[in-house]
């Protein structure tokens, strides 16, 4: 799963208009979990429009070598047998997550508390990663690690046999950290708490209650979320429907705003309000977005996406919204650099510590398109509309929200751009390439224009 053996690098061009319906892969988050709690179930649980991604399918595998029995249907649908919490087998051997941070750590909270021991290892963005903002509070749960120094890959945990609920304050904007931590509270008897003083994604909160979990919500006078979960329940299994990813639909969204006479539809996108921050924030700019058909499904909001080319202007972007648009910041940069003026971007600080450090990515990659820019420790500004953007090759650091981004960059810039692997771009959108082609983006593989 390492992506580094052979780099495989992609340029995008000036494009003529952006035509189309289309539907982005299934969202990753949901489909991370809805094999775990899937695997945790007794019984069959379905999964359709699951995200077929490297992260995903490393998540399968891990669930699987836990005694999970995953098996993909004729119909496309996957089907997963779960073995049942508490039931988990040690696996025979290393738990490979390749790039995936989601899958890891959350992973890392389900075994914290079965009495099993497993090695995590991963490729060398997720290695560089830290895993002690989920390790530590499993240690106070009982879990013993061994991991390499600051807490990175690899690490090798055993999980407690008599795990202790707890109580514990999320340090950072984190729903991996929250996850984990609801997880391991899972197979731990009695209560545990987790207190969210600022909000992220829920889909934990609301697929376990939805998988029978007794779990509450309430928000304390301090205003924080105060989520109780009752360890030890048995999960029931469910059928679900993975709606398209609102994190990869910002490429298209993005996209489609940018390169003049563009009028697409983007279809069935999950619309939770945790998620949904690039969209407030793009209309805020002055794109003309519109979201129709807005129905709900398992649970979550869904809808239409109708984005038609529009003239951007620069903003600030509220720093309280980064949760809710954490992994299109990105694209949100490339945004920018078309809009007028300049936009200003605080509350960064989690961008250094995804696939990459971000912040730092977006930065090189737009100063290497002469897209005038200031990073700061937690900051981004960026100023948009001038001449001459494009002509650079960007770094991805193994990070395919950093070459996705600057491919849309190059679908509307003055010279070509080009992103040194685009091969990373399979752990979250495998059909990316294809979709921007059937919507009538140039993206090609550097050599091979004419392909
Ligand atoms: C995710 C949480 C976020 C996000 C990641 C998916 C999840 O990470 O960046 O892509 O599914 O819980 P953090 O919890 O580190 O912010």
């Amino acid at each position: 799963m390492s992506h580094s053996v052979s780099p495989s690098p992609l340029r995008s061009t000036a494009s003529g208009p952006l035509k189309g319906a289309i539907r982005v892969p299934g969202d990753k988050s949901i489909s991370h979990r809805a094999l775990m709690f899937g695997a945790l179930a007794v019984g069959r649980t379905t999964a359709t429009g699951l995200l077929e991604s490297e992260d995903v399918l490393a998540t399968a595998d891990a669930m699987r070598a836990v005694g999970a029995i995953i098996e993909k249907q004729q119909d496309g649908s996957y089907a997963i047998d779960g073995v049942g919490l508490g039931n988990l087998l040690e696996p025979e051997s290393v738990i490979d997550f390749g790039n995936a941070g989601t899958g890891v750590r959350l992973t890392m909270g389900i075994f914290g508390t079965h009495d099993i021991a497993a090695t995590f290892v991963g490729d060398a963005s997720l290695s560089k990663r830290p895993m002690g903002r989920v390790l530590n509070p499993l240690r106070e749960m009982g879990t013993s690690v061994i991991a390499r120094s600051g807490d990175r890959l690899p690490a090798s945990i055993r999980g407690a046999k008599q795990a202790l609920p707890m109580t514990y304050r999320v340090p950072m904007a984190s729903a991996q950290v929250k996850s984990a931590v609801l997880l391991a509270g899972l197979n731990a008897p009695g209560e545990t708490t987790v207190i969210e003083p600022i909000p992220t994604r829920d889909h934990t909160e609301k697929m376990l209650a939805g998988f029978g979990a007794d779990i509450s919500v309430t928000i304390n006078e301090a205003g924080e979320r105060v989520i109780k979960l009752q360890g030890q329940p048995e999960l029931k299994p469910q059928d679900i429907e993975v709606p398209g990813d609102p994190s990869s639909a910002g490429f298209p969204i993005v996209a489609a705003l940018i390169v003049p006479g563009s009028d697409i539809t983007v279809e069935n996108v999950l619309l939770n309000e945790h998620r949904t921050g690039l969209i407030t924030t793009l209309v805020e700019m002055g794109g003309d977005i519109q979201i129709v058909n807005k129905r709900v499904s398992g649970g979550e909001e869904i809808g239409d996406i109708l984005v038609k080319a529009s003239r951007l202007h620069g903003i600030t972007v509220p720093a309280d919204r980064a949760p809710s648009m954490i992994d299109e910041y990105p694209v949100l940069a490339v945004a920018a650099a078309f809009a007028q003026g300049d936009t200003f971007m605080p509350g960064l600080e989690e961008l250094r510590v995804k696939e990459s450090d971000r912040l730092a990515a977006v930065a090189r990659g737009l100063e290497a398109n002469n897209v005038p820019c200031v990073e700061t420790e937690d900051t981004l500004t960026v100023t948009g509309g001038t001449n001459n953007i494009g002509g650079g090759t960007v770094t991805t650091h193994l990070d395919h929200r950093i070459a996705m981004s600057f491919l849309i960059l190059g679908l509307a810039a003055h010279n070509p751009v080009t992103v040194d692997d685009g091969a990373v771009i399979a752990t979250s959108f495998p059909n990316f390439i294809n979709l921007f082609e059937e919507m009538g983006g140039t993206i090609t593989k550097t050599g091979s224009e004419a392909a």
